[in-house]
């Protein structure tokens, strides 16, 4: 995890200080250049994080803490999802789980993921358990493949907006340098093989070996899945530059609309290089469970699967979450009717959210997958903080959008904004909606009670402007 030199909580829970707190500056000059590197960068994401678990909401004891709408999780299961896991057959330990496991993945673990793609991605080529890794979560597996493909300093195209945990993921270890894809809210962020050339060729230029193309699909932050042809013009333009293509696709399973289904890259008819095209995949979000840490890998590169079983050995996942994965997955007919009941979930609270969204006149990208909406609240930006923010060039420091999120903070809701996401574009929020829909109610009235206040402070700071004009032209005519 990135570490950050600013705000940090001071009632942060003590296990939380040591990652959130700098407590290292002290004895820096000790530090590895990793080391020093991992703690130097603050993250917005464990910034806002930590300001919201400084002083979190809780109905009863405490009401007037923060609500984290910013960390994407997945509630609406959790019953079942608890049920499951503690029920016995799921629970039961055997003495093999006490010893080391194959270090990525046991067999039946590799099977029941390979049985799952199988249903769910709908390959055009079966996936086989030899085509799988099993690592400590997607990010750890994120971070094995970026070790695995590049050198440091080699360059990953990433299409913006992305999951701001990359930023870490790949260069922590792996020290790859981001490569970023600019996009538009104005054509739905689209990626094109235009934008991802100009990227390649400016990185290029300026001396960077490109070597791999990361693509999110579904899209966290924006929730948009990518369509077929979309992602095949994406897989002939990486070919034609024989650069490896991961695509993450962590929320494949969350995909709720029934306008655009979501579709793998393992199940479009022909791929263009089938032993350059990977996929990573996790328990974390389509299974509501971000705590169990079992991120998948899948390439049918053998040379690769190798490198990945070397780096498993320090990622491995517990036995224990091993063996209830494993047996989670083999009741069949639980999980078929758990995808189908987690999607009509989501599909419920986003459409209680976009209702909200929608009364307090709040502009979103209409998402068809995940947990979140991405909201434009640039019209409430200006007045709050620095107006000279453009809608060009690269996020700021000063940007307005910095004095909205404090003063939401305050009021005590935490969403996280698009800079967290390397969004360009200024004013765009994320708002995770796949929680207790009382907690998100009453989020989204905070949210809007603080955009109300703003408007209110708008219009009156006009209404002076207009009387101090009003006055200077009468004292020009007297
Ligand atoms: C797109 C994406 N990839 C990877 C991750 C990391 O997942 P994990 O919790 O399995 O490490 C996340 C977490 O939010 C994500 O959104």
């Amino acid at each position: 995890m990135p570490g950050m030199d600013e705000d940090v909580p001071s009632g942060a829970p003590p296990h939380q200080q040591g990652i959130l707190s700098s407590d290292a500056a002290s004895s820096s000059s000790s530090l590895s250049t990793l080391a020093r590197n991992a703690t130097a960068k603050p993250s917005l994401l464990l910034t806002g994080l930590s300001k919201a678990l400084a002083n979190p909401y809780h109905h009863t004891t405490s009401p007037l803490g923060i609500i984290n709408l910013g960390t994407a999780e997945n509630h609406l299961c959790f019953p079942e999802l608890l049920e499951k896991f503690n029920s016995p057959e799921i629970r039961i330990t055997t003495p093999d789980m006490l010893t080391y496991g194959n270090t990525y993945g046991s067999a039946p673990l590799l099977a029941s993921i390979a049985d799952l793609f199988n249903e769910f991605l709908r390959p055009c080529q079966a996936v086989v358990p030899a085509d799988l890794t099993v690592h400590a979560g997607c990010g750890a597996t994120i971070s094995n493949v970026a070790q695995a493909l590049t050198d440091p300093g080699d360059g990953i195209l990433i299409p913006c907006p992305f999951y701001g945990g990359f930023d870490f993921d790949l260069t922590l270890y792996a020290q790859a340098k981001l490569v970023h894809v600019e996009t538009s809210s104005h054509d739905n962020f689209l990626i094109t093989p235009k934008a991802c050339e100009t990227a390649y060729a400016n990185a290029v230029a300026a001396g960077t070996r490109v070597r791999v193309l990361l693509l999110t699909n579904p899209s966290n932050p924006t929730g948009l899945a990518m369509g077929p042809s979309e992602i095949l013009s994406l897989l002939e333009w990486a070919k034609g530059r024989n650069l490896h293509v991961v695509s993450d696709e962590i929320y494949a399973l969350s995909t709720w609309s029934n306008k655009n289904p979501f579709v793998s890259v393992l199940a479009l008819p022909t791929l263009p290089d089938p032993q350059r095209t990977h996929v990573v995949w996790s328990f974390s979000k389509d299974f509501g469970s971000n705590g169990i840490r079992v991120g998948v890998f899948f390439s049918r590169d053998r040379q690769l699967l190798k490198a990945m079983h070397m780096f498993s050995i320090l990622t491995n996942t517990s036995s224990l979450a091993d063996r209830a994965c494993a047996n989670l997955l083999s009741d069949r007919k639980w999980v078929a009717w758990y995808v189908e009941e987690n999607k009509k979930r989501m599909r419920e609270s986003f459409e209680k959210t976009a209702t909200a969204l929608k009364r307090m006149r709040v502009p979103y990208i209409e998402p068809d997958s995940g947990f979140f909406v991405f909201v434009n609240l640039s019209r409430w930006i200006a007045p709050v903080g620095d107006a000279s923010t453009t809608s060009h060039g690269p996020p700021s420091e000063s940007a307005g959008w910095r004095g909205l999120w404090n003063r939401l903070i305050d009021a005590g809701i935490y969403i996280l904004p698009g800079e967290a996401f390397s969004c360009r574009q200024p004013g765009f929020f994320r708002i995770v909606h796949t929680l207790n829909w009382d907690v998100v109610r009453l989020g989204l009235e905070r949210l809007e009670r603080v955009l109300d206040e703003v408007e209110v402070e708008t219009a009156s700071s006009h209404l002076k402007d207009m009387s101090v004009e009003l006055f200077d032209m009468q004292k020009f005519h007297s």
